[in-house]
């Protein structure tokens, strides 16, 4: 829901209905921060391209969809613990270097796209058992802690497009519906890690580095209705 391409006047409409019924001292209690733009003020707030190197300081408390996408984020690490209702956040195209430490554990909806995040540690998304979605498309992920995610129990949507990944992460959560892992260099598929997704739907490997798949890899995979395999 949060379109990182989104700009300030898509919202504009929105913003005036929220003046329309929102009254005044509504607006004090939840401003917004300087730069930024909020089409559902104190609950949705965009501060996207403002070359940010710091989170802005006067987000409000309440915000339950957050996008600091596409500034110049280097470190969030526990900044956003307190944002205790925070389901939806952005912080793709930033300079993260590592997976964000201490994020509030209401999280469904994680973006981290576009960063330089090299490896996955078991422990850091221990708390987020909400996360249904997690976007790691084009960073830098040499390895997968084995397990790191699997605390992750109602994760559906994982990908992992345009990485430095060398074998399929293991012990993945077996909600998963939806799992891309195309744009690396995987080259043999584990079967016992991919029998234990028996809710996976889509499954995107193309463009890595696969010479053959075994001919009974995807039979105990029930709900399977499309893999993608081209260009290995
Ligand atoms: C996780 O989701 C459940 C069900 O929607 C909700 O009741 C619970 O409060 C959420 N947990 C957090 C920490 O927000």
């Amino acid at each position: 829901r949060l379109d990182p391409s989104s700009k300030c006047y898509i919202f504009r409409r929105h913003v005036l209905l929220a003046l329309f019924v929102c009254p005044l001292a509504c607006l004090a209690m939840s401003p917004c921060p300087p730069g930024c733009c909020c089409p559902g003020p104190g609950f949705l707030v965009l501060c996207e391209s403002l070359g940010l190197r710091s989170l802005p300081r006067s987000v409000p408390l309440s915000t339950s969809a957050l996008s600091v996408a596409r500034n110049q984020l280097c470190n969030v690490d526990h900044l956003l613990q307190a944002f205790s209702g925070l389901q939806e956040l952005s912080l793709s195209h930033n300079l993260l270097a590592r997976f964000p430490r201490g994020l509030p554990p209401s999280l469904e909806s994680l973006l981290l796209q576009e960063n330089r995040i090299t490896y996955i540690t078991s422990g850091v998304l221990r708390q987020l058992r909400n996360l249904t979605r997690l976007h790691l498309e084009d960073n830098r992920i040499r390895a997968i802690q084995p397990g790191a995610l699997l605390g992750l129990r109602k994760l559906q949507l994982l990908t992992l497009k345009g990485n430095k990944l060398t074998s399929l992460p293991r012990s993945l959560p077996p909600s998963l519906t939806h799992l891309d892992l195309s744009e690396n260099c995987i080259s043999s598929l584990d079967l016992p890690s991919l029998a234990a997704l028996v809710n996976l739907q889509v499954l995107q490997i193309n463009s890595n580095c696969l010479r053959s798949v075994p001919e009974n890899t995807f039979d105990s995979l029930p709900r399977l209705r499309s893999v993608g395999l081209t260009n290995n």
